[in-house]
C-alpha cells in the first residue's frame, strides 16, 4: 500500500493538493475536517459536538477523530493506499495511526509537509471565507486560533516522522500546479 500524510498548518493547500494527488496515485482520500464537516451536515451528536471546538478554531478531542479514522480505513479494505488529510495533528493520533497502520500490515511511507507564510495562510483562508460558508473561516480571530493550535499541538507532528526519516518539506507558496509537480517529484523518488 501507498500511505501518505499531507500535513501543514491552516490554509497551507492540504484540501487542494489532496484532490489531485488522489486521482493520480489512486488512494482514498481521508479528511478529518470533511469527515467532521459531513457528521455536522447530518446533524449527528458528533457533528454537534464536534462544531463547539471547530467553531472556535480548536482541536477535536483525539478520541473523537480517531474512532472516525478507525471506521474509515475499516470501511475501505481493499484500496491501493491513503491519503491523510488533516490528520494526525497531535501525537496521540500519531501513535493511534501506527497501530491502525499496523493492523493492515502497512504503515506511512511519506508526509508530505508544506510550508506556508503566515500572512498567505491568513489572507487564502479570509478570502475563501466570504463565500465557502466555512464559519470557521469567516472570522479573523478564529483563523488565527486555528494557526495558534497548529502551532502549539500540531507542527510537533512532523518531528515524530522525521525520527523515521519519513518526512518531506515542500514550499507551499506558488502556483498550484507547481506545488503538485513537487509533491509527486517527492513521492516518486519513494515508490
Ligand atoms: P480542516 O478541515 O482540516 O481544516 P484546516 O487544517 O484548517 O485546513 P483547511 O482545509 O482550511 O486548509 P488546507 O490546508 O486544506 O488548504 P485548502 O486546500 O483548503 O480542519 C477544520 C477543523 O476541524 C479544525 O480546526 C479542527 O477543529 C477540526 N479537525 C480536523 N481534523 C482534526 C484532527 N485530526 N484532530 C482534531 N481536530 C480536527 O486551501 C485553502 C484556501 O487556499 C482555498 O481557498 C484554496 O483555494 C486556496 N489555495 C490552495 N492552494 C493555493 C495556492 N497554491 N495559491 C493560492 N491559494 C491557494
Amino acid at each position: 500500500m501507498l500511505n501518505l500524510i499531507l500535513f501543514g498548518p491552516p490554509g497551507s493547500g492540504k484540501g487542494t493538493q489532496s484532490e489531485k494527488l488522489i486521482v493520480k496515485y489512486g488512494l482514498k482520500h481521508l479528511s478529518t475536517g470533511d469527515l467532521l464537516r459531513s457528521e455536522i451536515a447530518q446533524q449527528s451528536q458528533l457533528g454537534m459536538e464536534a462544531k463547539n471546538f471547530m467553531d472556535k478554531g480548536q482541536l477535536v478531542p483525539d478520541e473523537v477523530v480517531i474512532g472516525m479514522i478507525r471506521s474509515a480505513i475499516e470501511n475501505n479494505p481493499t484500496v491501493k493506499g491513503f491519503l491523510f488529510d488533516g490528520f494526525p495533528r497531535t501525537s496521540a493520533q500519531a501513535a493511534a495511526l501506527d497501530e491502525l497502520m499496523e493492523l493492515k500490515n502497512t504503515s506511512i511511507k511519506i508526509m508530505l509537509a508544506m510550508e506556508v507564510g503566515e500572512k498567505e495562510l491568513m489572507s487564502r483562508l479570509l478570502k475563501r471565507g466570504e463565500t465557502s460558508g466555512r464559519s470557521d473561516d469567516t472570522n479573523e480571530e478564529v483563523v488565527k486560533a486555528r494557526i495558534i493550535e497548529y502551532h502549539n499541538k500540531t507542527a510537533a507532528v512532523a518531528d515524530y516522522y522525521k525520527q523515521f526519516n519519513k518526512v518531506v518539506t515542500i514550499k507551499g507558496e506558488g502556483t498550484v500546479e507547481d506545488i503538485f509537480n513537487a509533491l509527486c517529484n517527492e513521492i516518486d523518488l519513494k515508490v
